[in-house]
This record gives C-alpha cells, structure tokens and sequence, in this order.
C-alpha cells in the first residue's frame, strides 16, 4: 500500500482535469495526519493556491481561533484537506466532472488518517461526504453516520461566517462542541 506521502506526491503532479492548468501549487492537506479529527473544505482559494496549504487565509484563521477555542486544539491535532486540491478559477464553484475527477484523493487521505471525526464545511463539502443535496442549514445541528462507517458532523463554512457573523458563528461553536462530545463518546 502507499504510503500517505507517496499519496501526496502524486497528488502534486497530478493534470487529471483542466484546473491543473490555473493554479500555482496543489493544495493537499495541514496539520496532522494522526490525529483522530480532519476538517475537509470545498477548494483553495488565493491564499491557498499561493502558499500550497487548506485554509491558511481569512477563512482559515477563523476556522484555527474557533478549534482552538472550543476543542483546545491547534493544527499538531487536526488535519485539513479540501474535495478539490486546486483553485478554481476566481473561486467559481467546482464543476461536476471536476469533483468526479479529484475526489478519489479525498477518499485516499480519509482512508489513512481514518478520523473518528469529520466536520465538513459548508455545503459543498457536507453534500460530498453526506452524497446529498439536501443544504446546510438542514444537515448541521446533529451528527451522521455515513454507510461507509464515517462519523460526521456538518458545519457551515468559515466564510459564511466572516460574511455573516453572529448567530452563525454561535453554530459553528455548537457543532465544534458536538464534535468534540463525539470525539469522546468513541
Ligand atoms: N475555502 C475552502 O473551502 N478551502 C480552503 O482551503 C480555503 C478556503
């Protein structure tokens, strides 16, 4: 079997679908591939794409401060990856066929770090993990069981929290609590 950093490697020369050929790194992961809690995002953003790491703007601080805050964790004890490894043009939403084409890393990632928890953020990554198109708002507030055995609670993304603050940042506090009450009772 591979090796998580055989994986990597060639995620990283990976030209499998046309957003190859507009990014400036693949972004693969942060954080530790140990840990028995992974976050998994929608796609890289500028920063991402820029500095080659999940969640390292805006969105990703706020993502770090609320962990930190209500799990006590800084990334030596989570793991991130996104569904799509590179950026989309000007942040568009992934294709179909894009999402079709990348995700078997996601899956591979999921397979060896073997999370007790993922916390999915937003819709686009919930309704990856969840295969529904059912929204958020509906998914989040409790946890899943998937049929693949995976335990996961939905949250809504970071930059919907940036946008919107407030009530929705008072949610994602609860779901990270969730996670960690599940994180325990394992
Ligand atoms: N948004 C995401 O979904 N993922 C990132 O890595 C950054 C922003």
């Amino acid at each position: 079997m591979e090796t998580l950093l055989e994986i990597e490697t060639a995620a990283k020369l990976c030209t499998a679908c046309p957003l190859a050929a507009g990014r400036t790194q693949v972004v693969f992961s942060r954080g530790n591939p140990e840990s028995d809690l992974m976050f998994v995002g929608e796609a890289p953003g500028r920063d991402e794409d820029l500095q080659g790491a999940p969640f390292v703007g805006r969105s990703g601080q706020l993502l770090d401060r609320l962990v930190a805050e209500e799990l006590g964790r800084d990334e030596s004890a989570f793991y991130v990856a996104n569904v799509i490894k590179c950026r989309p043009p000007n942040n568009r939403d992934p294709l179909p066929d894009e999402v079709a084409t990348c995700r078997h890393w996601l899956d591979e990632q999921i397979a060896f770090v073997s999370p007790r928890v993922i916390v999915t953020l937003g819709n686009f990554a919930t309704r990856a993990l969840l295969n529904t198109t059912e929204g958020i708002t509906r998914l989040r507030g409790r946890t899943h069981e998937t049929p693949g055995g995976l335990t996961v609670v939905p949250t809504y993304h970071p930059s919907a929290a940036l946008r919107s603050g407030g009530s929705v940042v008072a949610d994602m506090r609860a779901d990270l609590v969730r996670a960690k009450r599940a994180l325990a009772a394992r």
